[in-house]
């Protein structure tokens, strides 16, 4: 059984999906903990209900970067992760704490990789015109959204799409994304050669959805 600590900083949704599909599957693997860096996050609230211990580490409460990776570090340690799972959290971590959990930290980022890293990324696609968009799932390395690439999710830009429509679009596939891509993870399905991740079993690491009238 492996021990899953899920990092976040708001909603949860993603985190909710991994808890439902995690137990559903029956996949071999645990929430031991949720931990968020801001105490109103609602996903703290989702796992309390669902009986996972739920932890804040205050970034406010420890100002400087360093001090704070390192609060994290120790809440971490508590609960020996095997895998570390960052679903919405929204703060960077220093080099040193990446190198730390070196080969255990995996993210979602709701763009299609390597195009727009950081921030506003749905709105940016809009701007530059992209007929599609989407979510990558990644490796974390200390170049901020530049690890291995496990799985991809594809979907149409459609005319009139506003940031909002855009990002509601990306997470609906997000959420079938992140299950599927961890769980290749915990159960040893994959293979990582440099940047290049491989499906040990064949399964697609690509998923595209045609649901727009435009496609
Ligand atoms: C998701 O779009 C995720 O990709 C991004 O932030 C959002 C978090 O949503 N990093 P939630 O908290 O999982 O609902």
């Amino acid at each position: 059984m492996k021990n899953l600590v899920v990092l976040i900083s708001g909603r949860g949704s993603n985190l909710r999906s991994i808890a439902e599909a995690c137990s559903a599957e029956r996949w071999p693997a645990r929430i031991a903990a949720v931990i968020s860096h801001r105490p109103d996050a609602l996903g703290l609230a989702y796992a309390r209900e669902r009986g996972i211990a739920a932890q804040v580490i205050d970034h406010r409460a420890h100002p400087a970067r360093e001090a704070f990776d390192d609060a994290l570090a120790a809440a971490l340690d508590r609960h020996a992760p095997d895998h570390i799972v960052l679903a919405g959290f929204m703060r960077i971590l220093g080099d040193a704490f990446v190198q730390r959990f070196a080969g255990r930290m995996i993210n979602i980022h709701p763009s299609l990789l390597p195009a727009f890293t950081g921030l506003h990324t749905h709105r940016r696609a809009l701007e530059a015109g992209c007929t599609v968009a989407g979510a990558t799932v990644h490796f974390v390395t200390p170049a901020l959204d530049h690890g291995p690439i496990v799985a991809q999710a594809v979907v149409p830009v459609v005319a009139g799409d506003t940031e909002q429509t855009l990002a509601a679009r990306v997470l609906e596939a997000e959420h079938v994304l992140y299950p599927r891509a961890l769980r290749w993870w915990i159960e040893d399905r994959l293979a990582v050669d440099g940047l290049r991740v491989t499906q040990l079993d064949g399964e697609p690491q690509l998923i595209v959805r045609k649901d727009s009238p435009r496609c």
